[in-house]
Order: structure tokens, then sequence, then C-alpha cells
């Protein structure tokens, strides 16, 4: 049975293109420098982006780990959303390896952190206090339902930053995404951040790896952090060349996953006993709850869609999300409504 995947974008498969491509790719050594598909992404990176030069890591977790400790030094402190990846969900590897403390702020239901609430966490001189360094956004922001932040919005970020002498990193996994909602370049998206993450192996479809981009002294300094922390890479352009295909092509097509998304939540929104999240999708990303009359639980919910072949990933005991991407087809989409209309009226 072809299983129906929509516990997250991480599930994509590398596309035969891609597939194609890694077999045939051009490889060195990367630690020396020396791989040309790898030098070849690192460009084209770069340049989409708008920023002097990028890096290939391993992960998004690493890469802003990475951002981190490139901005802070050990008891120094970054200013992360509550309901920010980095906060909740890289195993504390800011404070437990980059020794910097985080100053969680309340994301706002849009998912973005209030003005006044990231000035008033920026700590004044005082021989008690850490040293605040840096603000971090999340765009998308997953956990507030996969929301864009708007370029007017991250500018004025910048603005506090830089009225504050602090640098700003965007934790952007699914940037592509932000840039395709908003219709916007990323470049302008992105314009005033001082370092940018943003993964290829989520819809973009890559097997593995994210980039970050900065300036030219910032990507020297991760490059060694990189190093450091085990991420350097030998003949990984058999990877990079499937991230060239990520940029070049699967950034293209993601609006179809945020229709299909949209198509999915108007079927989703006529099943009795689900109660979708205002506005939701923005994106690639449906946050649903079941409401009270539903006497299965998500977990029970979960079990019955496997054996249809439906995949989904509760997130707690009574809600849902469901993510598209490439491999979500318009079956995909009117068979999961089917079942969720015949699973929920069987309940
Ligand atoms: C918003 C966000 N940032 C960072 C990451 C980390 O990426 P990785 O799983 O490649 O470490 C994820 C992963 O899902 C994410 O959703």
């Amino acid at each position: 049975m072809d299983l129906i995947d929509l516990r997250s974008d991480t599930v994509t498969q590398p596309t035969p293109e891609m597939r194609e491509a890694m077999a045939e790719a051009e490889v060195g050594d990367d630690v020396y420098r020396d791989d040309p598909t790898v030098n070849r992404l690192e460009e084209l990176a770069a340049d989409m982006l708008g920023k002097d030069a990028a890096i290939f890591v391993p992960s998004g977790t690493m890469g802003n780990l990475i951002a981190l400790m490139v901005h802070c030094q050990r008891g120094d402190e970054a200013i992360v959303g509550e309901k920010s990846h980095i906060y909740l969900n890289e195993a504390g590897g800011m404070s437990a390896l980059g020794g910097i403390q985080p100053c969680a702020v309340r994301n706002q239901n849009d998912g973005t952190l209030a003005l006044q609430d990231i000035l008033a966490s920026i700590r004044t001189e005082d021989v008690h206090h850490p040293i605040t360094r840096l603000i971090c956004l999340e765009n998308t922001q997953n956990i507030c339902g996969g929301i864009p932040l708007t370029a007017d919005y991250t500018n004025r970020v910048a603005e506090v930053a830089r009225t504050n002498n602090l640098s700003l990193h965007i934790d952007g996994a699914r940037i592509f995404n932000a840039a395709t909602a908003l219709n916007v370049s990323v470049k302008e998206l992105v314009a005033p951040a001082d370092s940018v993450m943003f993964c290829l192996s989520k819809g973009l479809a890559s097997p593995i790896g994210s980039m970050l981009v900065g300036t030219t002294s910032f990507i020297a300094r991760a490059r060694h952090l990189r190093k450091m922390l085990g991420g350097g890479m030998r003949q990984v352009g058999v990877l990079a060349a499937a991230g060239l295909i990520s940029l070049e092509k699967m950034t293209k097509r993601l609006g179809e996953d945020h229709a299909r998304a949209k198509k999915l939540a108007e079927g989703l929104n006529q099943v009795e006993g689900l109660i979708l999240d205002p506005g939701s999708p923005s994106t690639n990303m449906i946050y649903m709850n079941l409401s009270d009359e539903v006497r299965l639980d998500a977990n029970q919910i979960t079990e019955r869609m496997k054996k249809q072949g439906i995949l989904l990933d509760p997130d707690g005991v009574r809600r849902f999300r469901l993510v598209t991407h490439y491999r979500v087809d318009d079956h995909a989409v009117e068979k999961l409504i089917q079942a969720f209309n015949q699973v929920l009226a069987d309940s």
C-alpha cells in the first residue's frame, strides 16, 4: 500500500532527478573546500538569500547552534520565542554546548515576538546581568501554525536589534515557504538579518542538509565551529547535488503544497468533530483539535488511520498537525478527508 504521510515535510524522499544527480555528482574533500558541488551549492545559497557567503551543514539544529555560537560568547544571552524550535526542540544545545542563556519571550498568536517584549528583555548594563547579544526569529513559525513573518515585521525587529547593538538570526527552516506564501523574494524577507539558517531536507525534499548564510567573516567562523562540532564532511557533493535541485526546482513548487493544504483544510472544516485553528493553514501546515463530542483521542485516531495507509502525528491528546509536501497529491487530500469523515463517524 502506498502510504500517505502527513506527519511532517521531513518525510519527503529525494526525487528521481535528485537520485540521478547524486549518483553522478562531482565530489572532493569538502573540509579542504575541494568539493565542486558543495562549492556551487554554497554560492547559490548565498546568492539566493542575498548574503556574502554560505556553509552546508548536516542539519538545521547544527546550523542554528553554530549561528548562536558565532554571535554569542559563553554566558551571553539570546532572545528566542518561547515556542521556537531553538528553545524547545534542539535538545538545549545552545546552553549545553554553547554556554548561551536563552531569554524566552512570548510568541503572539501570529508567531511574532511583540517589539515591546523584545525591548523589555534586553538586559541593561549591570555587573549582575548576562549580556544580550542576539535576537532569533523563526520564519515560518512552526508551532504557531506554520505562519510566515512579513518583511515589514522582520525589518522592525532588525531596527530594534541595530539600535541596541544586537545581531538578528533567522531560523528559516521553511523560509522558502514563507516567501512563497507572502509572494516576496526570499532575499527581501531576510535582508536585515545578520544570519539565516534554512533547511533543504524539509519541503525542498533533499535527504539531508541545511544552509547557514551570512557575512564572509561570519561564515569563516561558522566553518571553524562546524568542524569543532563534528560537522566537517568529506565527499559530500553527493548530498549537495540534491541540494542544488532543492534550490533550483523545489523552491518553485511550494505553492502547490500550500494550495493542497488549503484544499485539505476546506474538506476537514466540513468534518464534524474537527476544529481547525483560526486562519489555518498559512503555508503547508494545518493545526486542528478534536471537539469534545469526539470519543476517540488523537492517538486512537492515528492508529485507525494507519490501518488505512495514512500516517499522522498527534500534537497532544486531542490535537493534530498535518503537513503537506510534494508526495501529498490531490488523491491523498481526498482520501484523507474521506478517512477522517469515516473514522469520526464511527467513533
Ligand atoms: C523551525 C525549525 N527549525 C529548525 C529545525 C531543525 O532542523 P533539523 O531537523 O534538520 O535539525 C526544524 C526541524 O523540524 C524546524 O522545524
